[in-house]
């Protein structure tokens, strides 16, 4: 059997033979089919993605079918249950778990550069009280790029790789400094002799005791919280990084982009909304007229169905575990019952079965960041520290393949045809149609 489509043009009767590889058709060769010369050729038209593959990628596959996630073939299981966050970002970056002797050095690089020059203190203490954290984040991530003015070497291997620790290790500082600005607290800086997650929550947390020691079991849980939220191949945000990196722009300016698209509340905004839902259902009882609503088409279940999982999401099974060990150290949480029932509701519910809707990894993880005392604000946050090394593992994976270029889609031009400028007083009015 050939590896290739026979099309057949309905316009013209004339057939082509298209090549098939790894179960894709290549859309710039629909460009020979034309109906004549002038034809400027057959386009694919794909809004959101939906069924276009924008690049080749060994980094993180995903069946959503299967209700399957592995980074580089790891099962996320495995990784969440045995792994590092840092030895699973060396694994999305550089392709294998590292060695003990290669963990080593890649700790310490990040390690080393955690601390933040002064003036991004300066910088972050001029946002207005009430900033939202992840507005910060996003501002001052891209303002790094100021700071080292040699990232926009991108094609130097070095330079990049510089960046890298820069970036895994900064945007945890930033990210607690955001939370601490909105509380009106001192900046804590990093403490070096913790580990990454130990003195994520130290930043957050400390006051003034000599050293934060964050109660283990809530460490570990942010750990997998970081595993699990580390890469998810090509979603919004990873494709903002690649289609800004894909210019050449230094990578502070490209992540600043992923971080923005990861703020809507359809992406990484979901475990915020999740929770403002959580707060408006108030109670048990009042979940069967807020199903009702939904069921309707008044707003959507938040925390509720996924582009790619269309089984269940993976990641939703591991973080409610999670949750379990969480609540045991804080204790029970109230919106637990409620996301409890909801869920419950939901997974019987003919609206939601046949529509393949199951709770995604958001709808827990807010109720998990609560109970660590986040508030909602922070929680776009805290996705994209771990996200920070998916990114780059996609940026890193896209600067270096030569089959990829500046990315600019086509479009069906369905607007005006050309007319001629009339002056302001000649006008008809128009309703705005924007
Ligand atoms: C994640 C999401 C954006 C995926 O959207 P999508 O793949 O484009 O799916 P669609 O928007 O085409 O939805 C398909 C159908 O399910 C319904 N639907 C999807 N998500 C729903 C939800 N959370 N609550 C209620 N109905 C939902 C849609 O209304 C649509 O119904 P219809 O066929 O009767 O019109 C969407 O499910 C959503 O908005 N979820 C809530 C936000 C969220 O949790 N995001 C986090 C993602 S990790």
């Amino acid at each position: 059997m050939e590896d290739s489509l026979t099309v057949t043009d309905n316009r013209t009767g004339r057939t082509y033979e298209i090549p098939v590889a790894d179960g894709a058709i290549r859309a710039p060769d629909l460009r020979q089919i034309k109906v004549d010369d002038d034809d400027f050729g057959l386009l694919s038209y794909d809004p959101a993605f939906l069924n276009t593959a924008s690049c080749r990628s060994s980094i993180t596959e995903i069946d959503g079918d299967r209700g399957i996630l592995r980074y580089r073939g790891y099962p996320i299981e495995q990784l969440a249950e045995h792994g590092s966050y840092l030895e699973t970002a060396h694994l999305l970056l550089f392709g294998e778990l590292p060695t003990e002797a290669e963990l080593e050095v890649w700790t310490h690089e990040i390690t080393y550069h955690t601390f933040v020059h002064e003036n991004v203190k300066q910088l972050m203490q001029g946002f207005r009280y009430d900033a939202h954290p992840m507005g910060m984040l996003i501002s001052v991530v891209a303002a790094l790029s100021t700071f080292y003015p040699e990232a926009s070497r991108v094609d130097d291997a070095d330079v990049r790789m510089l960046q890298v620790h820069r970036l895994i290790a900064k945007v945890p500082t930033i990210a607690a400094w955001s939370y601490r600005h909105s509380r009106g607290l001192p900046y804590v800086y990093p403490d070096n002799d913790l580990g990454f997650t130990a003195n994520f929550l130290s930043m957050m947390f400390k006051m003034a005791e000599p050293r934060f020691e964050a109660h283990p079991a809530l460490v570990r849980a942010l750990e997998v919280l970081f595993i699990l939220h580390a890469d998810h191949e090509q979603n919004c945000s990873a494709n903002a990084m690649r289609s800004i990196g894909s210019s050449k722009v230094d990578p502070y300016s490209a992540l600043a982009g992923a971080a923005a698209a990861l703020y809507g509340p359809l992406h990484g905004g979901a475990n915020e909304a999740v929770l403002k839902m959580l707060a408006e259902i108030g109670n048990l009882k009042n979940i069967p007229a807020f199903v009702e609503k939904v069921k309707a088409g008044e707003g959507r279940l938040m925390g509720f169905g996924h582009r790619i999982y269309k089984n269940y999401d993976p990641r939703a099974k591991i973080i409610k575990q999670v949750a379990d060990e969480v609540f045991e150290v804080t204790g029970r949480n109230a919106m637990l019952d409620i996301a409890l029932e909801l869920e419950k509701i939901a997974l019987e519910d003919e609206y939601f079965v046949s529509r393949k809707l199951y709770p995604n990894v958001d709808f827990y993880s807010g109720i998990i960041y609560q109970a660590l005392g986040l508030p909602v604000a922070m929680f776009p946050v805290m996705f994209a520290i771990p996200r920070t090394a998916g990114w780059l593992a996609q940026w890193l994976e896209l600067v270096q393949d030569p089959e990829q270029k500046i990315a600019r889609p086509r479009q069906l031009y369905v607007g005006s045809d050309v007319r001629d400028y009339v002056p302001a007083g000649k006008r008809r009015a128009v309703a705005a149609t924007v």
